[in-house]
Formats: structure tokens, C-alpha cells, sequence
């Protein structure tokens, strides 16, 4: 007998037109190849091999031991909001009032209730590349249009004040602003901020989702400002976005934030009622104890990750064909290939693009020659 015919699910044209995040594809598939025995070094998600701090841990146990395992007020603990609050006056010297705050589950959450609680259908959303590519899935997601504005790579893939004036339509309602920069490693110095900001000045539609997240991640002396410090005259059209995740090495307990404009916070933290409720207690708990304990840290794994750079940058400049710009911050390198392409992998095949080349690559780091293990360096990401 036949087996009933199952029906077949309507998707929603949102979902349809996104795409599933490649890097969480690339994490899945390598944790099959590790369960399936085979040796692999991952480097295609943002997670750092680092532990979340001692005290964190410790203070999310307690606070479960306590009991708090109730639901928080939906925009966050009021303890995690005040820490936030002074992390903000500690670090950038701005100061936001408590209804300016909301906690989210990880800053992702944060970017996304922004742009879903303030485009419309054809809004656009400009996002200079390259760049975190949830950005432009999410604008979609939310029934936006995302302009990408590509950073020349001859300019090191630094945003130009020319080029986002130019980008500028009356339908333009955002522009991301991410300092450092993901995948790049850019860092942009308060000059260069003032520049971009000054663009703005001619265009009071056009509001900055400014993504801090990696704000501790710089090296050799750099400070990586959010945009409201260098132009506080903007601050009624910037949402400032960060998070623990990359700062104290807590990617997976989910704890973001986003400091703006009061009407702003109370549309996402209607979204966030509907949605999510609130950001884990128990998280949020952790969250605090790394926001309000010891901060030593933040330079001490800096400086950690700027070792790892430069040896990466060292072996990377040593494989023929490949290169890449030294990044001021985060913990990516955005290599090029293009020295490869029109030659042929050791299996025969022609390289012809960048894709053709990532394949042959996966599997020389699955191999005892990758140059990460010959050297005994560490890799930089988990
Ligand atoms: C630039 C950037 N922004 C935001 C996020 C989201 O981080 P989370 O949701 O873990 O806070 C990431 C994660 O990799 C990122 O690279």
C-alpha cells in the first residue's frame, strides 16, 4: 500500500529568499568529521578556544543554586542593565538611562529586533562589505533591502565618506557601522569615525547600528571608539550594540546588548515579549559577574590573540599564492587566494575561483602538513 502523501509545508516568502548562515554549516559539518574520527581544525565560526573566566562560571552556578531560574523582566536584569550602564561610562564615557538599555540573547538578537521593529517593505540598509553576512540576511528577514557598499581592498577595505554619501538614498533608514570589523580585522580610529559621522550630518533619515562587539579585540595599542563618542551630536540616531560573546569568550551563553534611543529599546523589547520572553536568568547572572569582576583579562587575552596573529600572518605570507593584510583587531584573517587561481590543486583539478580553492584548503587543514600544526602554533579560533 502507498504511504499517505505527506503535505507539503508552505514556506514564507522571508524565510524562502534567506539563506542559512554558512558558518554554522561549516561548525556542524566540522563536528561530524570530529565525531567521525577525523582530525579537524575549525576555523570557519567565531569561537575562541579560550575558557569563559572562573568567576563567571562560578556565579552562574550560584545564582541557579539561589534560584534564579524565573523569567527576568523581558529588557534584562536591572543589576545587568546598571552593568552595562557602566561598562558604557567606564569604557566611552557615555552615559544611557536605564530605559535606553535592553539585554537580548546575544547581540544577534539585538540587530535583528532593530531591523525588524523599524523597516518596511524597500527601506534599504546600508552595509559596508566585506562584512558579517547575518546583516544582510536579516535586513531581508525584515522585509528590507541591504545595500552592500563594497570597501576597496586597495583602500584596506576601509569605508570611504565619499562612497556612503553616495550610497545614500531617501530610502536608506540604517548604515552598520562595525568597529573592529568582521571578517577584516579593520579598526576604525576616532578620525575616521568623525569623517563617516559628518556624512551624516546632511541626511537626519538615516540612523547607525553601531556593532561593538569586538571592541576589546584590538592590538598593538589601538582603541576601537563607537561612533556616539566621536559625534555625541548623533546620539539620538545610533543604536550601540555589544555583548560578552568575543570579549569574555562566552559565545555560547547568549548575552548581547544595544544602548539608543528610548522609543527605540520599547518597540524591541515588544518584539523580544513575543518572541523570546528575555535573555537566559542564568546567563544574565554570568554575564554580570564578568561585566562587574576583574577586567585585567580583556587586555591579557588581547594581547594573546596579537601573538597569534602575527604568527598566522607569518605563515600565511609563507604559502605561496596566498596573502593577507594584517588585521588591527578581532581574531579573523582575510586572506586572498587570487595568487592560486588558474593553477591546479595537488588532485588536479583547476582552481578557477576562490571556491574551487576553499575546498582544497579544507582538506590540507585536516592533514598533518597544515602549516598550523607543522609550526606547533595554536590556531586562532576554536
Ligand atoms: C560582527 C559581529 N556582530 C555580532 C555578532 C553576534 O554575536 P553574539 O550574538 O554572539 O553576541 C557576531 C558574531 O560572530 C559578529 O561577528
Amino acid at each position: 500500500m502507498l504511504a499517505p502523501l505527506q503535505p507539503v509545508p508552505q514556506f514564507a516568502p522571508r524565510t524562502v529568499r534567506i539563506a542559512a548562515s554558512p558558518a554554522a554549516v561549516l561548525r556542524r559539518r566540522a563536528r561530524e568529521l570530529r565525531a567521525a574520527g577525523r582530525d579537524v581544525i575549525e576555523l570557519s565560526s567565531g569561537d575562541l578556544d579560550f575558557a569563559t573566566p572562573v568567576h563567571v562560571v562560578a556565579a552562574a552556578a550560584e545564582a541557579a543554586r539561589r534560584g534564579e531560574t524565573r523569567y527576568t523582566n523581558v529588557d534584562g536584569m536591572p543589576e545587568l542593565k546598571d552593568a552595562v550602564r557602566a561598562a558604557f561610562r567606564r569604557q566611552n564615557g557615555l552615559a544611557f538611562a536605564p530605559e535606553e538599555i535592553i539585554v537580548t540573547a546575544g547581540s544577534t538578537q539585538a540587530l535583528f529586533e532593530a531591523l525588524f521593529a523599524t523597516l518596511a517593505r524597500g527601506d534599504e540598509v546600508i552595509v559596508p562589505t566585506p562584512c558579517w553576512m547575518p546583516y544582510i540576511e536579516q535586513v531581508r528577514l525584515a522585509d528590507g533591502t541591504p545595500v552592500r557598499l563594497p570597501c576597496a581592498q586597495n583602500n584596506g577595505f576601509r569605508l570611504r565618506p565619499d562612497e556612503l554619501a553616495a550610497a545614500i538614498t531617501p530610502r536608506t533608514r540604517w548604515v552598520v557601522i562595525n568597529n573592529p570589523v568582521n571578517p577584516t580585522g579593520v579598526v576604525y580610529p576616532a578620525e575616521e569615525l568623525t569623517a563617516i559621522a559628518e556624512v551624516l550630518r546632511a541626511h537626519p533619515h538615516v540612523w547607525v547600528l553601531a556593532d561593538g562587539l569586538y571592541e576589546h579585540i584590538v592590538f598593538d595599542g589601538r582603541r576601537a571608539p563607537t561612533i556616539v563618542e566621536v559625534a555625541p551630536w548623533l546620539k539620538r540616531r545610533v543604536l550601540t550594540v555589544g555583548g560578552v560573546a568575543k570579549s569574555y569568550a562566552m559565545m555560547g551563553w547568549r548575552v548581547g546588548w544595544a544602548a539608543g534611543p528610548a522609543a527605540l529599546v520599547r518597540e524591541m523589547a515588544k518584539i523580544q515579549s513575543q518572541t523570546t520572553s528575555c535573555a537566559s536568568s542564568i546567563s544574565q547572572a554570568a554575564a554580570l559577574a564578568a561585566l562587574t569582576g576583574p577586567q585585567e583579562i580583556l587586555a591579557e587575552r588581547a594581547a594573546v590573540l596579537q601573538e597569534r596573529r602575527d604568527a598566522f600572518v607569518a605563515l600565511l605570507d609563507a604559502c605561496e599564492g596566498l596573502m593577507c593584510t594584517a588585521p588591527d583587531g578581532t581574531f579573523y584573517l582575510f586572506a586572498s587566494c587570487a595568487g592560486v587561481i588558474g593553477k591546479r590543486a595537488p588532485d588536479g583539478r583547476e582552481i578557477a575561483t576562490d571556491r574551487d580553492f576553499a575546498p582544497t584548503c579544507s582538506t590540507a587543514s585536516t592533514s598533518r602538513s597544515c602549516p598550523a600544526r607543522t609550526s606547533g602554533c595554536r590556531p586562532m579560533c576554536g
